[in-house]
């Protein structure tokens, strides 16, 4: 009986020693060693996933009310295309240098291109495999419409859509839209008139 005890004292002993071991800080560049992980690594929910534990169960979180996120600058226009129209004026006006049509035409191609064409054709039957579902075609970007348009007018209509058109505000940040209004003239150069 008293061996027994003496065993199971050897035991706590040791374990003891092992946690005041594992739990000092991490030695040199070597992580340190999770015996014991308890809150060590906590469970992160993905995004998409469901959580019990949030409103409405939804593992993503809306921002708090009257919020909005660093550099980020509220759209002044959202109602009002006409003022946009007029009011909004392009900083970036006829510059074609390189550098900023390739931004243009990285967000253009992978956000605009599938409807309206890589090359700002529209949406011509057949061709784009989006634009081909769709019943009303994407209308081409090269007409004299849209060449007759503001740069502001364009800016506008990427941040609010248009008729059937979602906005694309969310996929083509504030701080590219303009190479992307430039990327659009610069299709407008290259289909020439
Ligand atoms: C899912 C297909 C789709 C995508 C993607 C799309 N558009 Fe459109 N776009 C349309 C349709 C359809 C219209 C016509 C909407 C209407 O007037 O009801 C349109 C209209 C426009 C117009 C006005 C054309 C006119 O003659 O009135 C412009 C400019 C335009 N889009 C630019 C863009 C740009 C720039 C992008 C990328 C940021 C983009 N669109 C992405 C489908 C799309």
């Amino acid at each position: 009986m008293r061996s027994i005890v003496n065993l199971s004292m050897v035991v706590a002993a040791g374990a003891l020693g092992l946690m005041a071991l594992t739990s000092c800080g991490p030695r040199g560049n070597k992580p340190n060693v999770e015996l014991i992980q308890d809150m060590m690594e906590s469970p992160a929910i993905d995004a998409q996933e469901y959580d019990a534990g949030s409103p409405h169960n939804r593992g993503m979180r809306v921002p708090p009310d009257n919020t909005v996120p660093q550099g980020f600058e509220p759209y002044a226009y959202a109602t009002d295309i006409e003022a946009a129209s007029s009011k909004l004026k392009n900083p970036l006006a006829g510059q074609m240098e390189k550098d900023i049509l390739v931004v243009g035409q990285r967000f253009y191609d992978t956000q605009c291109a599938v409807c309206h064409g890589f090359k700002g054709e529209g949406g011509v039957e057949g061709k784009m495999p989006v634009s081909e579902k769709m019943a009303l075609k994407p209308p081409t970007l090269l007409s004299d419409k849209i060449r007759g348009w503001t740069d502001g007018r364009l800016y506008h209509v990427i941040t609010m859509g248009q008729g059937v058109m979602g906005p694309y505000a969310a996929h083509v940040p504030q701080s590219v839209r303009w190479q992307v209004v430039n990327y659009i003239r610069f299709l407008e150069k290259q289909a020439g008139k």
